[in-house]
């Protein structure tokens, strides 16, 4: 694969294209808000700094990085050859089959389409398209070019040949890819969210503060984050569509979300990306927000 078009410029979507950036493959990064655009080239540009100073990567690395990623906000023929569309746009099932059903009339037959949904139904949205057998999930942690895990899920509809390619690509990109199947929350999440969620009830009835609860899971279970970090991280609305996704489809009160997560939505506490969420992050400091009110 030479080029591909990431779709969707937020947490996840600039991690992306830097990661495919950085492994020598051009990036078209596509998303419908200019301000996100914007907001990803600073990152990327931060992050790449950030792996100079600690010698992970030389100054014309960084630049020949940059020079392979184009930014664009509309979707148009520019994406029509390309290798491979990876989407990673908001968690919703109708947002996603929207934006695949217009791709699969621009992009050329042999395109490959992969998701990085954290909890859909790869199946669903691949019906959006003419190519469910050449449509797959490639699921990406966050910070992409960091992390070295992509669960690639595979629905009944996805080829063989797909899977491979996708799961050779991973290699390519210095991760560890694991394949699963096509089950709702896949592996990973279906794990990590019941957690995070139950960290929160806890939180919520009081049991103790949010510093206290993070404290035991990182001294008690070694985890190198706690979870209401870990939620801030990933962010509290994608936390939120995650479990009603794992709700919805398993119809079991266990994955039902917490009032307090619901809450934190409505008021536009969604963590990092927002800048408050469990924590404030003003200035790169954390400090208690949502804690004060339960200790
Ligand atoms: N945040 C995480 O830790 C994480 C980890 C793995 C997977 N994911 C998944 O990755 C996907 C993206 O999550 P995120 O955290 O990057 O979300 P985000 O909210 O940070 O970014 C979503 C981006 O999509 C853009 N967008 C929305 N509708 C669009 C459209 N019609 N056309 C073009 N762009 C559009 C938005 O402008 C925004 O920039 C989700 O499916 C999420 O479940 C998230």
């Amino acid at each position: 694969m030479k080029e591909i078009c990431v779709i969707g410029a937020g947490t996840m979507g600039n991690g992306i294209a830097h990661c495919f950036a950085q492994n020598k493959l051009n990036v078209i990064l596509i998303d419908s808000s200019i301000e996100n655009l914007e907001k990803a080239k600073e990152n990327i540009n931060t992050n790449l700094d950030r792996m100079i100073k600690k010698g992970i990567i030389s100054t014309n690395e960084k630049i020949n990085t940059l020079n392979r990623i184009s930014f664009k906000n509309s979707l148009d023929n520019a994406i029509k050859n390309v290798d491979l569309v990876i989407e990673a746009v908001t968690e919703s099932i109708q947002i996603k089959r929207e934006i695949f059903s217009k791709v699969d009339k621009i992009c050329n037959s042999e395109t490959i389409f992969a998701t990085n949904t954290s909890s859909i139904s790869i199946k669903e949205i691949s019906k959006s398209t003419s190519r469910s057998e050449k449509f797959i999930g490639m699921h990406f942690m966050n910070p992409v070019p960091l992390m070295k895990l992509v669960e690639v899920i595979q629905s009944p509809l996805t080829n063989k040949n797909t899977t491979n390619q996708i799961i050779e690509l991973s290699k390519q990109l210095n991760k560890i890819p694991v394949l699963v199947n096509d089950a709702p929350g896949f592996v990973a999440n279906r794990i990590l969210l019941p957690m995070i969620n139950e960290s929160i009830l806890t939180l919520e009835e009081e049991v103790s503060g949010v510093k206290e609860i993070d404290t035991v899971m990182i001294l008690g279970m070694s985890h190198p984050m706690g979870p209401l970090q870990l939620a801030d991280f990933i962010g509290l609305d994608v936390c939120l569509s995650i479990l009603e996704v794992l709700y919805t489809g398993f119809q079991n009160a266990k994955y039902k979300p917490s009032n307090l997560l619901i809450e934190m939505v409505k008021n536009g506490e969604l963590g990092v990306k927002t800048k408050k969420g469990f924590y404030n992050y003003n200035n790169g400091i954390k400090n208690k927000t949502v804690a004060e009110r339960f200790n």
